[in-house]
Order: C-alpha cells, then structure tokens, then sequence
C-alpha cells in the first residue's frame, strides 16, 4: 500500500512536522497540515515558506517548483480533515497524554484503513497506540532534523503492529529518498538512544568547566569529523525536546549519564531553546535562524587561555618514539614542518651504553620528543624515566590517550614534570587540523606554550585542557561508541543498521561499528577502561562483547578482523 498513498496528514507543524510536511510536498504527495490554532498554523506556514525559499536560494528548486509545492499544502485547525488519508503522522511535542488525546481523535475521525504514525523521538509507541482502537495499524515513523536534509526514517513496530503495515511505511518513506532502519519499541530507538548520551555528556563536560563552547564543538567537528559540535547540534534538535528525551531515556535507563545535564534544564528554565527561540549557547540572528551572531553572554564560551610566554622553546628537531600506525601518522604529519627522527621502544633499552647508539644521540638534541610507544602505563613511565637525560629544554609529550600526564611526569626526575605535556595530534580533515594540549598538575606554562607553538605550525586549532582520560574528543566519542556495541551485542540492531542509523540520521562521517574497526578494538576498550577507572559510572563500563572480541584477538578490520567479521568455517 505504501506505493498507493497519496494523501497525507501531518499533526503539528513546528520545527519537524514542517520538516516532514516539507517532504512529503516535494515527493508529490497531498498533504494535510493540522495545528489546533490559526497562530500555529501561520508559524508551521512560515517553517515551510523560510524552508523552501532557501531551497530556491540555492537554486536547488524553482520558484514555480516551489510554489506547487507549497499548493499542495493545506493547511487546517481540524483533524477530521485527515480523514481520508492513507497516513497520518503526529509530531508535537513529547507530552506522552497530548500525544495519547491527539490519537484517540485520529482514531475517531480517519479511515479505519488509515495508518496512524508517531514521530515520536523516544516514548513509547506502544504507550499511544494503545490510546487508538487500531493498535495494528499504528507505527513509529523517526524523521531527523532537518528532515528535508537527513537521510534515515527510523520505522518503530509495536508487539501488535500489522507486518503489512510496516513494509507500507518502509515503502512510502523510500518513495520520500529516505533509507529506513526498522527496529522495536524501545526508547531513543538506535539514534536517539546513543546520540543522547553524547550529547549530555558534552553538556556535562562543558558544564564543569573543562572546555568551552567553541573548543568543544571544534574538537567534535575537527577531531570527530561530526558534521557540527555536540553544542551546535542541541541547539539545532531544541533543548526543550533534548531534555525531554533525555528525561525519558533516564526514566529507562536509570543511567545517570542519561539524567539531563543541571545546564540543559536551567537554559530550558530561561527560555533559551536553542536556534527555534534565537538563542541557546549560540546566539541566533532570529528566532528559527541558523545565522550565529556574537553572543549575549549567558554561556561560557571564551577558550581557557594560557598565555603565550616568551618562554616558548622554538621546536626544530623532533623525535617520535614508538613503533605502531599512530607513530606512522605522526612521523608523517610532523615531516610536513620539521626534521623528524624516529625511534622505537627497543631503541629506548640501548640507552645507558658507552657509546651511545646513533639513533639515542640523535634524540639527544631534538626539541619535542613524542611518545607514542606501547600504551602500558610501566612501560611509558619506563620510557619517560630514559627521557629525563635529555636537553634541559627539551619537551617531553605523550599521545596517550589513557595514561594521565601527570603520571608520565612523576617517571621522570624532580624539575622534569615541568616539561612533560599531552599532545593528540588528529589527522586533518576537511576544515582543519585539531591538536588537544594536555596540562599535568606540574607542566609549566612554557611547555604549554612551546606544544601550542607546535601546533601552530602544524595549522591546527589548539585545545588546552586538563589531564582527563580521553581528553575531550575521545571522552565524547568512546562512550558512544561503547553503547552501540552493547546495543549490537543486546540484539536490539545489527551492526549495519546502527552504522546506518548514525550516518544516514545525524550525519557522522562513518558509523560507530565502522569507527571502532578503525580505531581498533583494544584502543577503543583502552580509553573506555581509563574512563570507568577515572569516573567510576557504571554506565561507563565497557560492553563485555568489546571485551571478548579483544582478548579473541579480533582488534579491527585493518588488523585481521573486527566486529562483524565471522570467525572462519
Ligand atoms: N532545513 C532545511 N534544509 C537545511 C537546513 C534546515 N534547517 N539546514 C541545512 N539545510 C540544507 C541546506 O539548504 C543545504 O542544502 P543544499 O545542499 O541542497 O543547498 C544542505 O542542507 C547543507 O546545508 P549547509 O551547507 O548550510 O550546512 P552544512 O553542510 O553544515 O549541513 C546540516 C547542515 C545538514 C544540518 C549538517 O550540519 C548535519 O548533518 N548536522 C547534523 C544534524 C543531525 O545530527 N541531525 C539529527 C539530530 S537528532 C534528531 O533530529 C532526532 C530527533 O528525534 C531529535
């Protein structure tokens, strides 16, 4: 049937049901846009106007395009105009009853044969189906936002949803261009459930001071590679809407992580919404703009700064030392800029002799020394005990993503802790380069400023902060990545369909699955061990299939085999 509907209704034309309405106007459907009120229905209205006149902005539609588009709009306070649509979809906002009352009166006045569909982002569809005397013909149908642009529709059966029904909606959304993932009932679904997380855990983060607004939206986009920053992308969603569903994914998980942020509550308390209220932790040009103008000084946003002192060593030689694919990298990108020796941890054990192996008298007069060796804290340590013969100027940095700076510094003799830092190069993509600078309890302001001298000339945007597992891009991105095993390892979605979910519906460069083949499993595990370890949640504890898979040996697709490979015969 999904190929047969023609006409449909779109209860709520707010930010998403003029989204959704959007497209199924630009896919050649009828459709009937219901709001209880002329007011509502002038803002749903001016949504799709702003909405499409960008698009012929753009040139991406003609004004004539535009223009039947919009006529095959209309646009009603009365729900018994729905009634002889193949489906309706609600998308008001996430008050379980409302959406429960907006039912039973669909159910009252459309076609028994109507589809009744729920956009809901994470309550329970079974909850509102059971408001209707249809329950079979009911279904969850997720767009996301912006839904003219987003690719995924997330189609949600209930224990009692019709199988027919469910291949309709699968087709209709395909005739839309969208890619379906068709799941279960169960809260925040794929997306919303792992996209969550991050997001309140990047609120957290930013709440306690650790980074600022603009350091961590760049460290998501430049050293994530996410299409915006976890701040950014609140305020695109709402931060009314992200807190209710945060409050929901709570009320099931019973995970802290999942309990709204106190900083997402008190914004939402003051009115600052996000981009649909003109202010959030940007400021907007307008209410429902996306244009960001200088802020009007409510959210902390300026950088920790740490002075640029003199004192700053010019860097002309580095060492790195270490023998896998980061140090490959890490030669690679320090080649660019300056002259690079490279040493590996074996090397390290010659140090001592008499004379001097060529390649430990050459480390002797290098400027930065990066380790990147063997990720056992004893054999960093031992490493950064060597490194305490070195020029007295000489800056020490460690790539670990685990083992606190400070630590590495203890190894190294009193007046040494001064020079040790963090320094995480990530590779360059699309709009630039991140370097995260990691500051000990003892690292000097000159060895700050010497490691952001090197950054600098690496072109990187430069993040300082605090000596914390993960620093910001990997205590963001691990987590997350960790729940999407777990939610493979639960059965609640394949691997392809969780990668397919991230990409297709919130824009990530590669899938979760995909990002860990990448990273590596046991690098993966590592931080999200040094994450446990340091916080002490329990919802930070690494999924037992992550754990399995590495003690099997099973380290990611570039090392052999990853997560979805079988084992052999
Ligand atoms: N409405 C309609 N179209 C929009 C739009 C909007 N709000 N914002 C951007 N677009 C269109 C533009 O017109 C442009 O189209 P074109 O290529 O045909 O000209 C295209 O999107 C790209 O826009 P821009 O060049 O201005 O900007 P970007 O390249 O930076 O892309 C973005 C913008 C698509 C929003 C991108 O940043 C992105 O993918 N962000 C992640 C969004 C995301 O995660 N969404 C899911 C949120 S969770 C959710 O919705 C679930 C719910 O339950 C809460």
């Amino acid at each position: 049937m999904g190929g047969t509907i023609d006409r449909v209704g779109v209860v709520g034309l707010g930010q998403m049901g003029a989204g959704i309405a959007e497209v199924f106007a630009r896919s050649g459907l009828a459709v009937v846009g219901i709001e209880p009120t002329e007011d509502a229905l002038d803002r749903g209205r001016g949504h799709l106007q702003r909405s499409t006149d960008r698009a012929v902005q753009r040139n991406r539609l003609s004004a004539e395009d535009q223009q039947a588009m919009l006529d095959r709009i209309t646009f009603t306070t009365s729900m018994a105009d729905a009634k002889d649509c193949g489906l309706v979809i609600e998308a008001v906002p996430e008050i379980l009853d409302l959406k429960r009352a907006i039912f039973g009166e669909l159910d009252r006045v459309c076609d028994q044969a109507t589809i009744l569909a729920t956009n809901t982002s994470s309550l329970s569809v079974t909850q509102i189906a059971v408001a209707t005397g249809r329950q079979s013909r009911v279904v969850g149908m997720h767009f996301f936002n912006p839904a003219p642009v987003m690719k995924l529709v997330e189609v949600v059966r209930t224990v009692v949803t019709d199988p027919d029904v469910v291949s309709d909606v699968v087709a209709l959304a395909g005739r839309l261009g969208k890619t379906t993932v068709s799941i279960t009932d169960r809260a925040g679904f794929v997306a919303n459930a792992l996209l969550f997380g991050y997001l309140n855990r990047a609120v957290t983060l930013h709440e306690s001071g650790y980074v600022s607004r603009d350091d961590l939206d760049a460290a998501m986009d430049l050293g994530a590679g996410y299409p915006m920053g976890a701040l950014a992308l609140l305020d695109l969603i709402g931060l009314d809407t992200s807190y209710e569903i945060l409050e929901t994914l709570y009320a099931r998980s019973r995970d802290r992580l999942h309990a709204p942020a106190p900083m997402l509550g008190h914004m939402v308390t003051a009115g600052l919404l996000g981009r649909k209220s003109g202010r959030g932790f940007y400021s907007y040009e307008a209410p429902g703009s996306g244009v960001v103008v200088a802020d009007q000084g409510a959210s902390s946003t300026s950088s920790r700064t740490t002075p640029d002192l003199e004192a700053a060593h010019d860097v002309r030689r580095v060492a790195v030392v270490g023998s896998g694919r980061r140090a490959d990298a890490l030669v690679a990108t320090f080649a660019a800029a300056y002259d690079v020796r490279r040493l590996s941890e074996h090397d390290l054990d010659q140090w001592g002799r008499d004379p001097l192996p060529a390649a430990l008298a050459e480390l002797q007069s290098c400027d930065l020394v990066v380790d990147v060796g063997d990720d056992t804290l004893i054999a960093a340590q031992g490493r950064f005990g060597t490194f305490d013969g070195l020029a007295p100027h000489a800056v020490l940095a460690t790539a670990s993503r685990t083992h606190p700076v400070t630590e590495c510094g203890a190894a190294t003799s009193t007046g040494r802790p001064a020079s040790v830092v963090g320094l995480h190069v990530h590779p360059a993509v699309r709009r630039g380069r991140l370097v995260e600078i990691v500051r000990g309890v003892d690292t000097s302001d000159a060895t700050v400023a010497t490691a952001r001298g090197v950054a600098r000339r690496l072109s990187a945007h430069v993040l300082v902060c605090g000596d914390r597992a993960g620093q910001v891009v990997h205590a963001l991105l691990v987590p997350l990545l960790n729940d999407a095993v777990r939610m493979v390892e639960e059965g609640y979605a394949s691997a392809d369909d969780v990668d397919a979910a991230m990409r297709l519906g919130c824009g990530f460069p590669r899938g979760p699955i995909e990002m860990i083949d990448e990273l590596g499993l046991d690098a993966v595990l590592g931080v999200q061990r040094a994450l446990h370890r340091e916080r002490g949640e329990p919802g930070l504890a690494p999924a037992l299939m992550l754990e399995r898979l590495v003690t099997a040996g099973r380290l990611g697709g570039r090392w052999g085999r990853g997560i979805r490979e079988r084992p052999a015969g």
